[in-house]
């Protein structure tokens, strides 16, 4: 009885927070162009998306072109404009991360958008996510001072899955990618390593192979994501939720903690040799965001926005208006708000009640009383002197809710893509 029980509360909370979150993602197309409504006195982080890549990886998802010289060169002067057109709004950054794609793929545009970006804005901290065909030491030498965190996609030091994910030939072996990265150690000031945990075919020694040459290697930071399935989000939650605590992905989880127990937590997946402050794509303090580029997503005042994927439309957009927003969510109400704000706290260590009381105007532990319970009543948190943690458990039950807010939002690239009709497109 005490496991049904069990199952049954776990099934609710954890499936309340997943729903809203979906819920969030529900866009609309806009018929006019949208006006961001921020706020002038704030610095947030800024997103840029670069959308090219030179070859195809089986397993990835996001909003990417095949790579044309050209294209990607217009492609970067867009996203110039689009700056030069935050700028003119108001918008102020502190922060900017550069994902793709790969960022990269063109080294003269980057840098001349990097320069850019830190000539219009205050920005104190650059990340950059590379491929491991762009990390030679003579390259990032020339972007020294201007990226702080470099983090490179390995998602595995097994030979066997490199080739089943089509990254052997083109990024090169076990081997071949050690000694790139052993290159470039020291270079940036933070290198971070992508790994995906539970790929097909991996199994614990795998994992624990992976994580070990990860660690030798000497990185600042270790990125461990669950791998993410766009067709996932459809099967049944309940079916997922009654085997999660016996899934080989919790029992995958259990071993990255286990093997970097003397590392420091970023948040629920992403683990530091020391303690640093520097955001990652998922930060928490971050929560609002604006992206710019095709096919990036904006988080601001309550509402998700995403721009153009079509880079015809997105260059039209940009040019004659203030941005490229394409789609936008309905407004969150208070409790879905809140409800995604607590789960960003929860993944990013521990939500201090008074403290998240005060910066959003609520009583937490009122607005979510139903999911406090079942959270406390199936031991995924505990509450001491104030402060909500997640257990082992609860991180790792953490991580699968994040895994599916990203797999709705690949959900919705897959709905763009399919509406645009593109040459270069995959
Ligand atoms: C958008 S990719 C860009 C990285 C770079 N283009 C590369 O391939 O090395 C950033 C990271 O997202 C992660 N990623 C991409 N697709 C994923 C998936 N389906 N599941 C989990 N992680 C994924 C990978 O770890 C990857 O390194
Ligand atoms: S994983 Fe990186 S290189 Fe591979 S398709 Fe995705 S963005 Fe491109």
């Amino acid at each position: 009885m005490k496991k049904i029980i069990e199952t049954a509360s776990l099934f609710s909370s954890a499936e309340a927070i997943r729903k809203s979150m979906a819920s969030n993602l529900d866009l609309g197309y806009t018929t006019s162009p949208t006006k961001h409504i921020f706020d002038k006195n704030k610095s947030y982080f800024l997103y840029i998306h670069v959308p090219f890549c030179h070859e195809f990886c089986t397993f990835c998802t996001f909003h990417k072109f095949k790579y044309n010289e050209s294209t990607c060169k217009e492609y970067f002067a867009n996203v110039r404009l689009e700056l030069l057109k935050a700028k003119e709004e108001g918008f102020s950054f502190d922060t900017l991360y550069i994902g793709g794609g790969t960022p990269l793929i063109d080294e003269k545009e980057l840098m001349l958008t990097l320069e850019l970006a830190k000539k219009l804005f205050d920005i104190k901290e650059v990340s950059c996510e590379s491929t491991p065909n762009h990390i030679d030491a003579n390259i990032l030498t020339n972007f020294k001072g201007l990226i702080d965190r470099l983090s490179i996609g390995v998602q595995t030091f097994d030979n066997s899955i490199l080739k089943k994910i089509s990254r052997y030939d083109k990024y090169g072996s076990s081997e071949i990618l050690q000694d790139k990265i052993s290159a470039v150690v020291g270079i940036i000031p933070i290198i971070s390593l992508d790994l995906i945990f539970n790929l097909d075919m991996q199994n614990e020694e795998m994992l624990r192979h992976d994580l070990h040459i990860a660690k030798q290697l000497d990185v600042e930071q270790i990125t461990t994501y669950p791998l993410m399935n766009s067709k996932a989000i459809n099967q049944s939650m309940l079916e997922h939720f009654l085997t999660l605590k016996k899934s080989k992905e919790f029992e995958l989880y259990n071993i990255i903690r286990e093997e970097l127990a003397d590392y420091s937590l970023n948040n629920a997946w992403s683990f530091s040799k020391t303690k640093t402050n520097i955001s990652d794509e998922y930060t928490v303090t971050n929560s609002e965001y604006i992206g710019i580029g095709s096919g990036a997503f904006s988080h601001i005042n309550n509402q998700l926005h995403v721009n153009a994927y079509d880079l015809n439309q997105y260059k039209e957009l940009v040019t004659n208006n203030t941005n490229a927003i394409i789609a936008s969510s309905k407004l969150f109400t208070l409790k879905k708000h809140i409800q995604y704000q607590f789960l960003l706290y929860l993944f990013g260590g521990c939500v201090e009640i008074k403290k998240f009381n005060k910066l959003f105007k609520v009583n937490l532990e009122n607005i979510l009383k139903l999911e406090i319970f079942m959270l406390k009543r199936v031991k995924a948190i505990d509450i001491k002197k104030g402060i909500i943690y997640p257990t082992r458990f609860g991180e790792f039950l953490i991580v699968s809710m994040m895994k599916e807010f990203y797999m709705g939002m690949d959900n919705i690239r897959a709905m763009l893509r399919k509406s645009i009709m593109t040459e270069t497109l995959n």
